[in-house]
């Protein structure tokens, strides 16, 4: 059932289903913002609830995010393909790096709707409504330079999609039109047997509009195929370059998500 319109915030297109939990608006609550609805409090309180990690797991992902930008842009780059950018929030690719070039792509109408808000005096970086799993038209954007070397994001995203949906040839399609010199930087959550609750969050995501697909670190490392991994290579989110050695912590596993910058040759 869809929320009566006098429920709907001025914000929430008319297309999206308020009754059905989301990722970018779960995503969203996890890390503290308002794009979100009771459907995906619910729901994030349930998954709390069997993955008490999750909340430290998507600040995480975050911080990663922000060291791997702020790595691209050190080695030059000066454009951003940013792909399941979600709701924006603390620390968005425009704001870590000004100077640079950003399409950010989602295929969640409330993530686009905000960064159309957000973004409607920067000429530099632009949202579009689009898929993953559907190149071409992200790729038709004008917003970037295909000549120019980019870094393509995909962070915490690959896993929101099934093999069904060919996410390995839709990856290497992106690869494809990017020039020598470009990086690919990802981020996906990690299949492996000693993780507790795996059941519990399985059957949970199946009730929302993403279920998920966790991969073991061959599968993930599959999506660099003939790329250079940059050092560490693909590990937890904390270990990859952190700022302080402290910050990587004990138990490093418990952010869920493997991470890996890797670097067009
Ligand atoms: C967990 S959020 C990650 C947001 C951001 N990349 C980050 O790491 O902070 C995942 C995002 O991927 C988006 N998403 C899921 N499937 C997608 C697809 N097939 N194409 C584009 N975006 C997708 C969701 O809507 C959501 O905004």
């Amino acid at each position: 059932m869809l929320c009566m319109s006098s429920d709907r915030p001025s914000w929430a297109p008319e297309s999206i289903d308020l009754d059905r939990p989301n990722a970018a608006r779960v995503y969203d609550y996890l890390l503290g913002g308002a794009a979100n609805f009771e459907t995906d409090r619910a729901f994030a309180e349930k998954l709390l609830e069997v993955m008490p990690q999750a909340r430290s797991a998507a600040r995480l992902n975050r911080a990663f995010l922000r060291r791997a930008v702020r790595f691209c842009v050190s080695e030059g780059i000066g454009q951003f393909l940013d792909i399941g950018s979600g709701v924006p929030t603390a620390g968005n690719v425009h704001e870590i790096a000004p100077d640079a070039r950003v399409l950010y792509v989602d295929n969640e109408p409330v993530a686009v709707t905000h960064s159309e808000l957000l973004l409607s005096d920067n000429p530099k970086a632009s949202p579009l409504l689009g898929d993953l799993t559907n190149p071409e038209p992200v790729l038709a954007s004008q917003l970037l330079d295909y000549t120019q070397p980019i870094a393509l994001l995909m962070v915490a995203v690959l896993h929101f999609i099934p093999d069904e949906a060919m996410p390995q040839e839709a990856v290497a399609r992106f690869v494809s039109a990017l020039p020598s010199g470009s990086f690919v930087v990802l981020s996906h959550a990690v299949e492996r047997d000693s993780l507790q609750g795996r059941v519990e969050v399985d059957r949970l995501y199946e009730t929302s509009a993403n279920p998920g697909v966790r991969r073991t670190p061959d599968q993930i490392m599959a999506f660099l195929d003939g790329l250079d991994l940059v050092e560490p290579g693909l590990v937890w989110t904390p270990q990859w370059r952190p700022e302080l050695p402290e910050d990587v912590g004990d138990h490093p596993e418990s952010s869920l998500v493997m991470a890996a910058v890797a670097r067009k040759p």
